[in-house]
């Protein structure tokens, strides 16, 4: 960070309500193996970095207030990758949750998986089932992992929910309003991200959280995720509060 953002940062945090922390975040993890293609690694070894950077993250979205992380670390359509990445891949979240959920609860953290859980292996799932139930409690950060997720899918599976209740006459169909549509979605309950991160360049949303995001802000880094860290995030929040949200009316709010 150079002094012009951090007097940025620090003239944001010394007015009148404060630097603007976002109630939820939610990032696009992406660059791991570009990180590694350019220092001549295996992809694996940018996963492996890659979850370096979550560790940093979580740390320093408790640290900072933040409510809500999101962070996107498996999609529906990442299966077609070879298998040897695949296998790589689930071999990491395995280590993770035995390395990491205990220090996790410690903290307070309270972790909530979104994505389709049926399809996935019956280890995986209990890996899942684990760690919610553990942290169920938890008052601290919500970290909110999406795995083996695609936003259109989850959608699909909302509105078959809704019409299986009107067609068993549980449900009017106008009763079918946004608000109770986003009740029946794997993040029912949560509020809206209000900056959703995108890191390695790409500037697309790659199936991810398509509706809740109606009115999220955007930041997109240039920088691969195993380089992302405390100071990377400061920096996205830095240009959040500098964004005017008007949700569609005239005013500013945040
Ligand atoms: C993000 O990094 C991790 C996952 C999508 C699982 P990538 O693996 O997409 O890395 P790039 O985009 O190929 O560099
Ligand atoms: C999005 O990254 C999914 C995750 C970060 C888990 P991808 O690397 O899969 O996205 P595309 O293929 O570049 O759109
Ligand atoms: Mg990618």
């Amino acid at each position: 960070m150079n002094a012009i953002e951090r007097r940025a940062l620090a003239e944001a945090a010394s007015t009148g309500g404060g630097f603007v922390v976002p109630a939820h975040v939610a990032i696009i993890m992406d660059g791991n193996g570009r990180w590694a293609a350019a220092r001549g690694l295996p992809r694996v070894e940018g996963h492996r970095r890659g979850v370096e950077a979550v560790r940093a993250t979580v740390r320093a979205a408790g640290e900072l207030g933040i409510r809500v992380l999101t962070l996107y670390s498996f999609s529906k359509e990442n299966w077609s990758r070879p298998k040897s990445e695949i296998f790589d891949l689930m071999n990491l979240l395995r280590r993770f949750v035995r390395e990491d959920l205990a220090e996790l609860h410690r903290a307070g953290v309270r972790v909530r998986i979104i994505g389709e859980r049926d399809t996935l292996d019956a280890d995986i799932c209990s890996l899942i089932e684990e760690c919610e139930s553990l942290t169920r409690d938890n008052t601290g950060l919500t970290l909110v992992v999406a795995f083996n997720y695609g936003s259109r899918q989850e959608m699909a599976r909302a509105a078959q929910c809704v019409a299986m209740d009107v067609a068993a006459g549980r449900l009017k169909a106008e009763e079918v309003t946004p608000d109770h549509f986003s009740t029946r979605l794997d993040t029912a309950g949560l509020p809206d991200p209000d900056l959703v991160i995108r890191t390695s360049g790409e500037q697309r949303l790659s199936n991810f959280l398509l509706w809740q995001a109606a009115y999220a802000e955007f930041v997109f880094l240039p920088i691969h995720w195993p380089e992302f860290n405390r100071e990377a995030l400061e920096r996205a929040l830095i240009e959040f509060s500098g964004r005017e949200r008007r949700f569609g009316g005239l005013e500013s709010r945040s």
